[in-house]
């Protein structure tokens, strides 16, 4: 059985006292055993929000990580650094990324080898913009990113990752994809995985749905069969908004 995960992906909000406070939060509301809870904290927050968890269902992700492993790089915070926090995962490819970073599938593709090197869970992320929806093309487009990334690991390696769909014009907008939609592309997602690596290896990844996710809609999404939890921005800033999701399942 694959895993439910639910992360949130705080980006960047709140200060470091704000967010071991709703760290805090969540892990006293958090009552799951059975689906894995993510907090994606900013960088300077991990170290203390993995001390405030207690709760065993609960783990830290970092929204990123330097594409070289050390050295002359001013800013950048490498994989190892992370691991070294305490925290088990990493967000990688996020459309934020992408779009205001300029990160290519190259620079992805460095990044997701010096993570799992450091023993740290990538949650790979795709999805098309809006135009690419409006054209009807986003399964090829997510499939594109997907053979230009993570495609390329060994079946071992990927055997480790999560993935996360998130359609652009969903991510902050309110918009959210339709059960159907989200569905639909799950599950191109998951045959193109069996196509390449097999079917053993498709259905035990774990794939998230993200995009204006919310304590009203989670259940509806969460309930598609290819649907496998979420990546949540806007509604992990509430601890009991973030707590309904997880316990949408
Ligand atoms: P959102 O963000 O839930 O605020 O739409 C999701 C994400 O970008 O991971």
């Amino acid at each position: 059985m694959r895993k439910k995960v639910v992360a949130g992906n705080w980006k960047c909000n709140t200060t470091l006292q704000e967010g071991v406070a709703l760290a805090k939060e969540v892990n006293d509301l958090v009552s799951t055993s059975d689906v894995v809870v993510i907090l994606g904290t900013p960088f300077i927050h991990i170290t203390e929000v993995v001390k405030t968890i207690s709760n065993s269902a609960i783990s830290v992700a970092s929204q990123n990580c330097a594409a070289e492993p050390k050295g002359a790089f001013t800013g950048e915070v490498s994989a190892e650094m992370v691991a070294s926090t305490g925290a088990k995962y990493v967000i990688l490819g996020h459309s934020e990324r992408r779009e205001y970073y300029a990160e290519t599938s190259e620079i992805l593709n460095k990044k997701i080898a010096l993570a799992l090197e450091n023993n740290l869970t990538p949650i790979y992320c795709c999805g098309e913009p809006l135009e690419v929806r409006e054209a009807g093309e986003q399964n090829q487009f997510v499939i594109n990113q997907l053979q230009e990334t993570i495609f390329n690991l060994s079946v071992e390696d990927f055997k480790k990752l999560i993935i996360a769909y998130e359609p652009i014009w969903a991510i902050g907008t309110g918009k959210t994809a339709t059960t159907q939609q989200a569905q639909e592309i799950h599950k191109v997602i998951r045959d193109a995985i069996a196509a390449k690596f097999g079917q053993a290896v498709a259905d035990g990844v774990s794939i998230l749905y993200g995009g204006s996710c919310n304590a009203q809609n989670a259940k509806e999404l969460f309930a598609n069969p290819d649907v496998d939890g979420g990546l949540i921005g806007g509604a992990s800033l509430k601890a009991a908004d973030f707590n309904a999701i997880v316990s949408a399942f």
